[in-house]
């Protein structure tokens, strides 16, 4: 019979690599604790139009990668509704915002959150359509200073320090303004009107971004495209006094807390809530994600909220492609030794497996790494398994039973020798 796997652009992830999912994970939650921020977790589900509305009908995300579907009402009462998995998080955290009147308190808000999410992208190294992020938000009423490039600089200095510390090397980070929505508007206005007279020379997709949406052309890929793409208007000549202030703002508090960027005229990033700072950090050719090189991305979103029908509430955040961290994580470490158990227990017989799983018990209890034997294994085969798993091995037979003397085998001392039992977790544990 044909075996079942799973689907395409999916990934089972497993011991021992989740125990670096883990870490990662652990690192981020002990950073953003210290920089004041609290977990959020919202369903892995919304309706389609909270996508529609915020990330835009004009991105690839929204026009071709959602898994939406139909949801039938159970009732006659209930009405159908089309639903999508969420492709990103922003939306959610900024619906959750709303719907929980989050901005009566005045103050700002710093949500974390860590989850799959879900893009139908042609999948390869780094790209999938399940992918995980670990991203953060902050957000709050302009009156508790959500605005301020004090938030931008944080936000981006805290990215800096958990790279940092979880050593990935050789990170960059790319730094741009797009504007206000004024300023957004008048560059669109320019990008249309550079693009009239050359739009016939585009890929298909160009041409309809270049009336629809041609900030989206600056995204494009199109190998075709780029000689055109590198002759429009940049967003740089159209922004306003306050935006250009406040980009300058963001540079210079970088720039005291020694965060290095370079500032990248083309990055307008792939959705459409941005406004002013955007940026993407991103690791060399060579780390482990080929062509997807693009670690992280975020921005400010000032007028998200608005355009969700909530309350002004300006906000910057980022997302971390865990996935992609992973690899980097994976490509640059030197290998390493896998940790090995404290204990592993042979019972000599099956009459002393009993007896093995309680001594077992025990050890575990006092906080060690323990895996039990078979007495059905003969001594050879035990002496493998534990000279593959763990750094000693307890023998555990009739006699030791009786008299509370356990024989243990050190491994890596190549010493054999017998404890009391009463003695042995500390004895496992040094
Ligand atoms: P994004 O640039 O679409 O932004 O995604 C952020 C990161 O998620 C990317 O830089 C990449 O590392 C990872 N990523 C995206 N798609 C995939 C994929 N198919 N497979 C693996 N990794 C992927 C956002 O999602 C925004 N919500 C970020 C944000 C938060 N902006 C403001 N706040």
């Amino acid at each position: 019979m044909a075996t079942i796997k799973a689907v395409r652009g999916t990934r089972d992830l497993l011991p021992p690599d989740t125990t670096l999912w883990n870490h990662v994970e652990a690192s981020a939650r002990s950073v953003f604790a210290r920089y004041g921020f609290g977990e959020i977790r919202t369903p892995l589900f919304e309706v389609t139009e909270l996508f529609a509305r915020s990330v835009g009908e004009e991105t690839d995300i929204v026009s071709k990668e959602m898994y939406t579907w139909e949801d039938r009402g159970r009732a006659e009462s209930d009405r159908g509704q089309s639903l999508t998995l969420r492709p990103e998080n922003t939306a959610g955290v900024v619906r959750a915002y709303i719907e929980h009147g989050m901005a009566d308190s005045g103050m700002i808000e710093k949500l974390f959150y860590i989850g799959p999410q879900f893009r139908r992208e042609r999948p390869q190294r780094g790209r999938y359509r399940q992918f995980w992020q670990i991203g953060a938000e902050v957000l709050g009423p302009p009156w508790s200073g959500s605005d301020s490039a004090l938030r931008d600089a944080e936000v981006l200095e805290m990215l800096a320090t958990l790279l940092d510390e979880l050593g990935v090397k050789g990170w960059h980070l790319a730094l741009n303004s797009v504007g206000s929505a004024e300023d957004r508007q008048r560059y669109s206005d320019a990008l249309r009107e550079a693009l009239a007279p050359v739009k016939h020379l585009m890929c298909e997709d160009n041409q309809r971004r270049a009336e629809t949406n041609p900030l989206r052309v600056l995204d494009s890929k199109d190998p075709n495209d780029q000689g055109i793409i590198d002759g429009l208007p940049k967003i740089a000549d159209f922004l306003g006094e306050d935006s250009r202030a406040h980009f300058e703002q963001v540079k210079a508090a970088l720039d005291v807390c020694g965060v290095p960027y370079t500032v990248e005229p083309r990055l307008v990033r792939g959705l459409d809530y941005y406004t002013r700072t955007t940026f993407e950090f991103t690791v060399p050719d060579g780390n482990g994600l080929g062509t997807q090189n693009a670690l992280l991305g975020g921005g400010r979103y000032d007028g998200l909220s608005e355009m969700l029908g909530g309350p002004r509430a300006p906000g910057i955040g980022f997302a971390i492609g865990e996935d992609r961290l992973i690899l980097t994580l994976q490509a640059q470490a030197t290998e390493q030794e896998p940790k090995k158990l404290d204990a592993f227990i042979a019972p000599m017989g099956v009459a002393q497996n009993p007896g093995a799983l309680k001594l077992a018990q025990e050890l575990r209890r006092a906080g060690l790494t323990v895996e039990v034997g078979d007495g059905n294994f003969r001594l050879k085969k035990s002496f493998e398994a534990a000279d593959k798993l763990a750094r000693r091995m307890v023998i555990f037979g009739e006699d030791e039973a009786s008299s509370g003397l356990l024989t243990v085998k050190d491994f890596s001392a190549g010493e054999q020798e017998k404890i009391p039992r009463e003695e042995l977790a500390a004895a496992l544990k040094g």
